[in-house]
């Protein structure tokens, strides 16, 4: 297990739609394995590929308190299948936006379809924490951020900060 750099916003790799995983193999678990080892480094809940630079739809989430043993879990090819009407409002941030945080709106409950380690495929349903979690991530799959989901005002807001943070950091690689 490797701790991978995590992608940060405005990485235009952020704003990939992410393939699916085609074969079962052991690179899946290597890679698996490395997503939640730099999901925990940063003290995430949540992790997709793409943020470690691989575009495999592919993402981890682990939501056991920080004093429990961990709870790792592996969505292969999530897919949304059905989400409720209900809507609920959680405050959110993103392993890849670092620092920022916003109420998002999404829906309450939702299903969904993915596939084990094994290639058996699995449906489950969820609300709560879960189910904000899920929806962040398979957002990421398909190149779309929490900040898409906040006022226009706010997230131009956020992407002028982050730019010239890049440009920052840019210049102090520079000197
Ligand atoms: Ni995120």
């Amino acid at each position: 297990m490797t701790i991978k750099p995590l992608i940060i916003f405005p990485n235009p790799l952020l704003r990939e739609v992410s393939k699916p995983v085609a074969v079962f193999d052991d690179r899946i678990v290597w890679l698996a394995s490395d997503m939640l080892e730099s999901m925990y480094h940063a003290s995430g809940i949540g992790l997709a590929a793409i943020q470690i630079g691989k575009p495999l739809r592919l993402l981890v989430i682990d939501l056991a308190d920080k004093d429990k043993p961990k709870k790792p879990q592996i969505f292969i090819n999530p897919e949304i299948v059905w989400t409720s009407d209900e809507r609920n409002v959680y405050q959110e941030g993103c392993l890849s936006i670092p620092n920022y945080y916003a109420d998002v709106e999404r829906p309450k409950k939702m299903r969904l379809t993915y596939f084990e380690r094994d290639g058996e495929k699995q449906e489950i349903e969820a609300e709560g924490l879960l189910a904000v979690c899920l929806q962040h991530e398979v957002d990421h799959l398909n190149g779309i951020l929490f900040i898409d989901h906040i006022s226009r005002l706010k997230r131009d807001m956020v992407i002028r900060k982050f730019r010239k943070r890049a440009r920052d950091m840019e210049e102090c690689v520079a000197i």
